[in-house]
């Protein structure tokens, strides 16, 4: 177990959704937090529920408002903590969004992760655990995907997360004192158990889950499915589903891992998911029984870009991070009901403050 006394992580993007939830364990373990994000895919409150949450251990967390391509204030903030380590999340993810503005991007995502690798060199951070995603394995000729497997990318979004890869590996060659941890996200889902925090995306939701949820919720009349001729079990796209808790719990397994096997470590990639695939037909099903509710559904042609059958191979996470993935598709669909049905706006609390 990490002794996590004096240890102070820098947490990017802790606002978000798997961010917070992340914050949240990282304050229940005992490590002080400070986030800093620029609100623009989030809501401060979410951080207010965090350090609630959180009990006493909510005075640990510190927040800052600030774009990580502001090196100024960047800088001060590293002039005023000493992070142990960082942690970063911050980054567009829409993929839609980022074919239509592949420039905002590779702006928000490469700009702002070497200015925060820079800022961090320069005092001497050099622990980092970075968010990247299963998407690099684009439409994978097998499956599980392994580590290993050939990585691509089939849009602007997913080209950030393959150049942050590459870039990490880079900087680790040329300084092996950085140690880095890439993991590899397959498709989060839930919320924390308490209902209290969640997913709430700006806008039309891209995933399938945070759609779902609004259609249980009657802000979206249908659910869309996007292909029914897959070669699966009934025809719809099948995905490594994984528990945004067990998630949140693998970047406590590799910061245990940075400091623990320090001197093993260089740039290692880690995939996070169950090893188990799910259908769409399968999630509603699953997400009907939790809520109780009815998802009408419409369906329709495949969407761009979708790959047929992704889950990860867990192994090596296993093994090496002693992470294995606790819930099922069960606990997901409870716990994404039991948030939505509490926030039915999200954060905003009503249609009038939210973004439909
Ligand atoms: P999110 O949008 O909820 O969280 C990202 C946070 O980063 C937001 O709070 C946003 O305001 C902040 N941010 C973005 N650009 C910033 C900048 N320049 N400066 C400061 N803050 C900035 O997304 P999430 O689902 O929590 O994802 C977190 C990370 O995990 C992202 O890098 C994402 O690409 C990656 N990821 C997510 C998924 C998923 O399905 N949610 C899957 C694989 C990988
Ligand atoms: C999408 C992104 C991927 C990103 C991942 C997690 C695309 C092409 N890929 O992947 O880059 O890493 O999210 O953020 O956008 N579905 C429907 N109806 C919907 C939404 C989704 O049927 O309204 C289906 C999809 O066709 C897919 C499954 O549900 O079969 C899961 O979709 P989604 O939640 O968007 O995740 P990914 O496709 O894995």
């Amino acid at each position: 177990m990490v002794s996590a006394l004096v240890r102070t992580i820098l947490v990017t993007g802790g606002a978000g959704y798997i961010g917070s939830h992340t914050v949240l364990q990282l304050l229940q373990q005992g490590f002080r937090v400070v986030v800093i994000d620029n609100l623009d895919n989030a809501s401060q409150v979410a951080l207010i529920r965090v350090a609630e949450l959180a009990g006493h251990n909510g005075a640990n967390l510190v927040f800052h408002k600030v774009d990580l391509r502001d090196r100024h204030a960047l800088e001060d903030i590293f002039s005023s903590h000493r992070f142990e380590a960082v942690i970063h999340f911050a980054g567009l993810k829409a993929v839609g969004e980022s074919v239509q503005k592949p420039l905002l991007y590779y702006d928000n995502n490469l700009i702002g992760t070497i200015t925060l690798l820079e800022v961090m060199a320069a005092h001497r951070c050099k622990k980092l655990v970075f968010s990247s995603s299963a998407t690099v394995y684009g439409w994978p000729k097998e499956v599980p995907c392994t580590e290993e497997f050939p990585l691509c990318a089939t849009n602007p979004y997913g080209r950030t997360k393959l150049v942050i890869e590459d870039i990490c590996r880079d900087v680790h060659r040329s300084d092996p004192e950085w140690k880095i941890i890439l993991l590899r996200y397959f498709n989060p889902v839930g919320a924390h158990p308490s209902g209290y925090i969640g997913e709430d995306p700006c806008g039309i939701p891209n995933n399938l889950m945070p759609y779902v949820q609004q259609v249980a919720v009657g802000r979206r009349p249908h659910l869309t499915v996007y292909g029914t001729d897959y070669n699966t079990k009934d025809g719809t796209g099948v995905r490594d589903y994984i528990h945004v808790v067990d998630l949140a719990d693998g970047h406590i397994a590799a910061l245990r891992k940075l400091y623990e096997d320090s001197d093993k470590i260089g740039c290692e990639v880690y995939n996070l998911g169950t090893g188990k695939g799910t259908s769409v037909l399968e999630m509603v099903a699953a997400f009907e029984k939790a809520s109780g509710k009815k998802i009408p559904l419409v369906f329709a042609g495949r969407r761009p870009g979708d790959a047929e059958i992704v889950y990860a191979a867990t192994a090596k996470a296993e093994k090496e991070l002693k992470w294995k993935a606790k819930y099922g598709v069960e606990e997901m669909c409870r716990d994404l009901w039991n948030w939505a049905s509490k926030n039915p706006y999200g954060y905003a609390g009503s249609p009038e403050d939210g973004s439909n």
